[in-house]
């Protein structure tokens, strides 16, 4: 029987056979008569070890001068080693080198700078900590995505391209659209799922939105993904359950299967295993006052700054729902509150821990004529919003949706200070490049 090429992350399932790992060798350590490489594919790491005379002479001595990186084809017999981390060690017994780099590994042992890691982020993603953010971020979608399947939510891909603005009028990014002037790349899904709602029901959309905003905070990307619900005849307070019961969905599928990863990353799981119904609710109001309270400059019907949230998330122990703002901060198509103009129908979701907004959702306004009003009190172009506005005039309904910021949950999941490195390849202000 051949020997059969294997992932390491499936090795548990080989014990004591011969398998062939085909991977890197992201470190290495030598005493004259044995070689211990560490080995990964992607799934995992492991250690190879490889003793003189319990191998081909010439590929050992090949293994010598084996640079960080190189790739190879591995064949050896896999024993249980309860001091490893993956519980397994492989005894190598055949070395193929496939490629053997002719210089060094620009990611050494040394502590880099960010601004290194960055520029080589296509290399940085390779190290072991990169591996488990970045599953832990599949982990996210691939629940996020499971939950809205099984609760009956139809998927509404929506335009990149396009020609009204979602948002607000500042923070677009324009591309040259042949003799139409410009298109704008898409800063939400959402009004697209609007359409969707009064279509299919329950609907979401799932992809990479953009904002060509000037901040340069720990939470801002350029280019980020985001995942919005949008239910037909949902109201502001079913809008806050389905968000509760999704982020709680998320936080307990990454606690039961990304352990290694969160462990990897050394994130403290205590805060996350609180991630359970009921979340805190606060209106703006009430968030005004115990802000001040607090000692933030805050003026009341002013938007909170990053530090405002994080104040705000440190006084409760999950998350918190702020809800109803002035209508001022807030985009056009949030509906007015029933008793207070000045207010809209809204919430922000801010995660624990001092991370802050990770979900913006509001009520949509269903009045054609308050919509109407609400698009020229803020300049915006009528004309692209006609069928928008359409689906005002044929069967209004109640409807509520949220957007979800997939870097903003992987940020706080994780437990990482910057948004930067949840993202495979970040687009900030200043990077475009890898
Ligand atoms: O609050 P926002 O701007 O809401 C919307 O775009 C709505 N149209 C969503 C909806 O109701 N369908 O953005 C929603 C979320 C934020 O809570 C945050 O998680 C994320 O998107 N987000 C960003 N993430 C990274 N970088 C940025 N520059 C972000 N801006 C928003
Ligand atoms: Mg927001």
């Amino acid at each position: 029987m051949s020997v059969p090429w294997v992932y390491i992350s499936d090795l548990a399932k080989h014990e004591e056979k011969e398998v062939i790992l085909k991977c890197w060798m992201y470190n290495k350590r030598s005493s004259g008569k044995i070689h211990f490489l560490q080995l990964r594919d992607g799934t995992g790491f492991i250690q190879g070890v490889m003793v003189n005379g319990e191998v081909p002479e010439e590929q050992f001595s090949a293994a010598r001068n084996l640079w960080l990186e190189a790739s190879l084809e591995v064949t050896g017999k896999v024993r249980r080693d309860e001091r490893a981390p993956s519980g397994f060690e492989l005894t190598v017994s055949d070395l193929r080198i496939i490629h053997n780099p002719t210089e060094e590994y620009p990611i050494g042992k040394k502590d880099h700078g960010i601004d290194f890691l960055l520029d080589n982020r296509h290399l940085w993603l390779r190290s072991a900590n990169q591996l488990a953010v970045m599953k832990i971020r599949e982990r996210i979608i691939w629940s996020a995505r499971e939950f809205l399947h099984n609760g009956g939510f139809m998927l509404v891909d929506s335009p990149i391209l396009t020609g009204a603005i979602g948002e607000g009028a500042s923070g677009l990014f324009e591309v040259p659209y042949f003799d139409m002037g410009n298109a704008y790349l898409a800063q939400t899904g959402q009004l697209y799922a609007e359409a969707g709602a009064a279509a299919f029901g329950k609907v979401y959309t799932f992809g990479p939105t953009f904002r060509a905003e000037k901040s340069k905070t720990r939470r801002h990307l350029t280019e980020f993904w985001m995942i919005e619900p949008e239910v037909a005849f949902y109201d502001h307070n079913d809008n806050m359950k389905l968000q509760e019961d999704l982020v709680s969905y998320i936080v307990g599928q990454v606690l039961k299967h990304c352990g290694s990863e969160l462990a990897t990353l050394g994130r403290d799981i205590a805060p996350l295993e609180r991630v359970v119904p009921p979340f805190h609710h606060i209106t703006y109001d009430e968030a005004v006052i115990l802000l001040q309270k607090l000692g933030s400059s805050i003026t009341y019907g002013t938007d909170f700054g990053g530090e405002d949230e994080t104040i705000l998330t440190q006084q409760f122990d999950r998350p918190l729902f702020v809800e109803c703002y002035p209508k001022k901060v807030k985009a056009f198509y949030m509906k007015q509150h029933p008793e207070r103009e000045d207010l809209v129908l809204c919430d922000d979701l801010l995660a624990p821990e001092g991370y802050g907004e990770i979900i913006g959702g509001s009520q949509r306004e269903d009045s054609l004529e308050l919509l109407h009003a609400r698009i020229r009190e803020e300049n915006l172009p009528e004309e692209s919003y006609s069928w928008y506005l359409d689906l005002r005039r044929y069967g209004t309904f109640v409807h509520s949706g949220f957007g979800m910021g997939i870097e903003r949950v992987v940020s706080w999941v994780c437990g990482l200070p910057h948004i930067r490195e949840t993202i495979p390849f970040p687009r900030t202000i200043y990077r475009l490049n890898p």
